[in-house]
């Protein structure tokens, strides 16, 4: 994978995201799990490039992004459609996704974990995180009902500066 400047990337941050997903990855090279997700964002916060993702505490996922002061988001080419499908039907908790998937590990040059024949990594440095509440939305009774009904908990919020790009 090549490092490439964030501004040369000709993407649309809500198709990338939104229709073709990511993987957050997040432990060591050693010990991580991923899921799949597809809400978030990519802009310019505190004057550096940022990715945005809302994560339920209750991932797997989770435990592996609040240990580690980084994680990544990987962007697979569509022949990996149905191992997104399965990592974001199953968890880390009940069953080894790499033994379940095509995917195939690879430590991005930060020490990270990523994935073969990724599109685009990126390199995600934690520096907020917030947990969803309640009382900060303003059209709770739109939103409630389809996505924090029974015990689906809030989302965390990360919001991180993003330290690198790499491209197949
Ligand atoms: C297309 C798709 C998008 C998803 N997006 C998110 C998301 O943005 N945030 C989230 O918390 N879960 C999301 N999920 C659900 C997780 O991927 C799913 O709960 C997964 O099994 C968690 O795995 P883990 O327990 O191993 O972390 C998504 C699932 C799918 C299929």
């Amino acid at each position: 994978m090549t490092p490439i400047d964030l501004n040369e990337l000709k993407i649309s941050p809500a198709a990338l995201i939104g229709k073709q997903w990511m993987l957050i990855t997040a432990g060591t090279p050693e010990n991580f799990n991923c899921m799949t997700a597809s809400w978030g964002g990519l802009g310019f916060l505190w004057n550096r490039p940022v990715a945005f993702v809302f994560v339920r505490p209750n991932r797997h996922t989770c435990r592996f992004i609040e240990e580690q002061a980084a994680f990544t988001l990987s962007f697979m080419p569509e022949q990996y459609r149905q191992d997104l499908i399965f990592c974001g039907r199953n968890s880390g908790r009940d069953v080894d996704k790499m033994a379940h998937t095509a995917l195939r590990p690879l430590t991005t040059p930060g020490g990270l974990p990523s994935f073969q024949d990724a599109e685009l990594v990126l390199e995600c440095r934690k520096m907020f995180r917030t947990t969803l509440q309640e009382a900060d939305f303003l059209n709770w009774s739109e939103v409630s009902p389809a996505w924090y009904a029974e015990d689906n908990p809030l989302h965390y919020l990360y919001i991180c500066e993003i330290s690198s790009a790499l491209k197949a």
